[in-house]
């Protein structure tokens, strides 16, 4: 994709990855992009690179508005190798002695990523800088979400460069969210849920410190999908409401299952839950996505989970997705167990006392059903799936 200007003397010079699926272990349906911004100013500075393999079309899409060369300082707001991977080969081409502004913790990992000594100049929280016309400010924004992460703000226009922040796996030609409008929410908020949930609490204080500096935040560049010029204000409040955690009258009923015991199990609770009112979804882990369960999991107030009982242990897939899921300490959330089994049946014990160790308030101790369920049994489990949905409703 060509460059844009996407203001006055402001281009979007990152590239499009159309084919990525995979994103470290997140599921990408409709691609990414990495996104690199050029300013030209009395000074021309680039903010963040790009992966590795893109290095050469940033080059070229730099090359279609200015000679790299020309540029005389990059700006990395995060060292994560999607915005750096490319560093080395631009740093090699506008040349290495060009300053490199990051801030302390960037200069630490970058260093540690890099065996060329670039000419690193770290920067405090608030220092500012000029390039020209253009005042920029550094904002510091550690575990947003590596300790290096930063912001950059174009105090003179009101960009905020947000690094990982506010983005969204997304490729598409349009870039803007008053183009793609609403549809862009449900892969933002798969990014904030996959990505940034863990660090809620530090987004609040984050999202007070900018309403008490009395930013005026006209318009916020992502390093991944759209750019929000026309209601920037929108994604900083979805990332408000998302971070406190109130959930909604929502069950998620995550389940594998090896003989279909557990799956008819699953769809039982399930249909006890729905008869109280309450939102639900029996999912099948095997046949769904841990980053798409994690994403259902971001605003429902009851974690189910099923698994049989395989080797006096829960199913391999049901483990992954619970490691993957107490990574993020979800807050505010209530859970129990269900799952057959054959002779010994452990799996509703092992999931309850992992959902216990994230935190969540057991509401039972779960269900377990010996090989088939017979019509009793599904009854057991309609009636189990209501007590859940009772509890939801409080
Ligand atoms: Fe898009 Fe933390 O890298």
């Amino acid at each position: 994709m060509k460059p844009v200007e996407i203001a006055k003397g402001v281009y979007h010079v990152g590239v499009q990855d159309w084919n990525i699926r995979d994103f470290h272990g997140y599921s990408t349906e409709r691609g990414s992009s990495y996104n690199a911004y050029l300013i030209v100013d009395d000074k021309i500075v680039l903010i963040d690179t790009v992966k590795k393999d893109f290095a050469d079309q940033l080059l070229a899409n730099i090359s279609s508005v200015v000679d790299p060369k020309k540029i005389d300082f990059v700006i990395s707001n995060h060292t994560e190798m999607d915005h750096s991977g490319g560093l080395a080969r631009v740093m090699h081409y506008i040349g290495e002695d060009k300053p490199v502004f990051c801030s302390k913790m960037g200069h630490k990992n970058l260093s540690s990523h890099f065996t060329q000594k670039f000419n690193y100049r770290p920067v405090e929280n608030g220092e500012e800088i000029s390039t020209g016309k253009r005042q920029f400010v550094f904002l510091e924004t550690r575990m947003l979400h590596w300790p290096d992460s930063m912001f950059t703000f174009d105090k003179s226009e009101g960009i905020l460069f947000s690094s990982d922040a506010f983005g969204q796996h997304y490729a598409g030609y349009e870039i803007f969210d008053d183009v793609v409008g609403h549809a862009i929410m449900p892969h933002a908020k798969k990014y904030f849920a996959n990505i940034l949930l863990l660090y809620a609490p530090r987004i609040l204080k984050l999202a007070d410190q900018i309403t008490e500096m009395g930013l005026d935040i006209r318009m916020i560049c992502p390093d991944h999908g759209i750019i929000w010029r026309k209601e920037p204000s929108k994604i900083i409040d979805a990332y408000v409401t998302w971070s406190r955690q109130i959930p909604e009258k929502k069950a998620v009923v995550a389940y594998d299952t090896m003989w279909k015991s557990t799956r008819t199990m699953a769809e039982a609770v399930s249909d006890g839950i729905a008869e109280t009112g309450v939102a639900v979804k029996p999912i099948h882990i095997r046949s769904s996505d841990r980053s798409e369960i994690m994403t259902e999991l971001l605003d429902a107030k009851a974690v189910i989970i099923g698994s049989p009982t395989i080797n006096n242990n829960i199913f391999p897939t049901v483990a992954d997705l619970l490691t993957y899921v107490k990574g993020f300490k979800p807050k505010n959330r209530i859970g129990t167990a269900f799952g057959s089994y054959g002779w010994s049946g452990e799996a509703v014990k092992i999931i309850r006392q992992e959902l216990e160790a994230m935190g969540v308030e057991i509401i039972d101790q779960g269900l377990r059903i010996q090989y088939v369920p017979d019509v009793d049994a599904v009854a057991q489990c309609v009636d189990f799936g209501r007590k859940i949905g009772e509890a939801v409703n409080g």
